[in-house]
């Protein structure tokens, strides 16, 4: 009887050094202790040992209990440390290491560009308008003067969208829309994204216009050139020459394109300005009487002027760039230099 209780004892003592961690120790506990555990069954037989025995096993059997449960409480008290301390290495914050830094955004070039034009031209009176990029043929053509058998229709390749409706190839009908809404004296910039069939290292089939579009009694071409000459050296800086060189549009008599000094080579003549020394930044000129015409304006009682700035055009030079596609390839490395 002696025997077989000390080898129960024994045989829960390594139970209990084997569990290794609390489930099995739970077991354990169960196993040996529990309601039907076999110490319990043990204690239950003790009827059945002879009387003058019976004290005794029934002393060794408390010892046995004892020191079972003295065993696992320590056991388990040990396994809870360990587990708390293994929690707190796991999720422990090293609160010296440097934090991380959140990456700053920064505004596109070209928006940069379009809101510094707006800011001058603002600053000489000008309010902004806005107009559609997908516009009826009427406007972006024929009330511009380019009826639909005029050459001036090929010189720019036009996305149609329906019969009548096209991708805007200019922002010169927001002109009209404008004149069509307000009665002189007008001073408006609309800037936006125009579209062409047009693609290679200095034209994008979607790129930026920023018009302009002044009336009122009185306006001479006299007044363009001042205008144009303050907003170009507000944005290249005082010592930039610029020229008229004549041209031609539909919508404007007589007309003008102006070129600025090459800003990389000083006019002494390079790749970017094909050795010429100029470069050409926007198209303009007095508003035609027959643009008039279409919105009810009395050519003999108001003249004005309009131009159109390549918004891409007047950034590539103001940044030294000899590729329009980087404007729109969305490289973080590109893009990071404007911040
Ligand atoms: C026009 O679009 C006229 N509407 C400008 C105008 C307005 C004249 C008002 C008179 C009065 P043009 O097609 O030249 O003109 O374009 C104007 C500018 O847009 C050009 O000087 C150039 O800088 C830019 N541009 C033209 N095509 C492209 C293109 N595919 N990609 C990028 N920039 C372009």
């Amino acid at each position: 009887m002696f025997d077989s209780l000390n080898a129960l004892l024994s045989q829960a003592i390594s139970a209990i050094e084997a569990a290794g961690d609390l489930n099995s120790l739970a077991e354990a506990e169960l196993r040996f202790l529990g309601r039907k555990g076999e110490l319990t069954g043990a204690m239950r037989g003790i009827s059945s040992v002879p009387a003058e025995e019976r004290p005794r096993v029934g002393q060794l059997l408390n010892e046995i209990r004892q020191k079972l449960e003295g065993e696992i409480a320590k056991k388990r008290a040990a396994m809870s440390a360990a587990e708390i301390s293994a929690r707190y290495e796991r999720e422990a914050v090293d609160v010296t290491r440097p934090g991380r830094i959140p990456h700053e955004g920064g505004f596109h070039p070209l928006t940069i560009v379009v809101r510094e034009i707006l800011d001058i031209f603002g600053r000489l009176g000008f309010e902004v308008a806005e107009g559609r990029e997908v516009e009826l043929e009427y406007y972006n053509f024929e009330a511009l003067n380019i009826p639909a058998d005029h050459p001036a229709r090929d010189m720019q390749d036009t996305f149609y969208i329906a019969p009548g409706t096209v991708l805007r190839t200019h922002t010169s009908p927001v002109q009209v829309r404008v004149m069509e809404a307000i009665r002189p004296p007008v001073r408006i910039v609309a800037p936006g994204k125009v579209y062409r069939c047009d693609s290679d290292v200095t034209h994008s089939p979607m790129f930026h216009q920023v018009e302009g579009l002044l009336i009122d009694k009185g306006i001479t071409f006299a007044d363009l050139k001042g205008v144009l000459g303050a907003f170009v050296r507000e944005f290249y800086g005082p010592n930039i020459a610029m020229r008229l060189r004549p041209s031609f549009f539909p919508f404007t008599e007589p007309s003008a394109e102006v070129d600025i000094q090459c800003v990389l080579c000083s006019g002494k003549g390079c790749r970017v300005c094909k050795n010429t020394g100029w470069l050409e930044v926007l198209g303009s000129g007095q508003v035609d009487p027959a643009v008039f015409g279409y919105v009810g304006y009395d050519p003999e009682e108001v003249s004005g002027f309009a131009f159109g700035l390549g918004v891409e055009r007047l950034a590539m030079l103001r940044y030294g760039l000899d590729d329009i596609r980087l404007f729109y390839e969305n490289d973080i490395r590109f893009l990071s230099h404007f911040k």
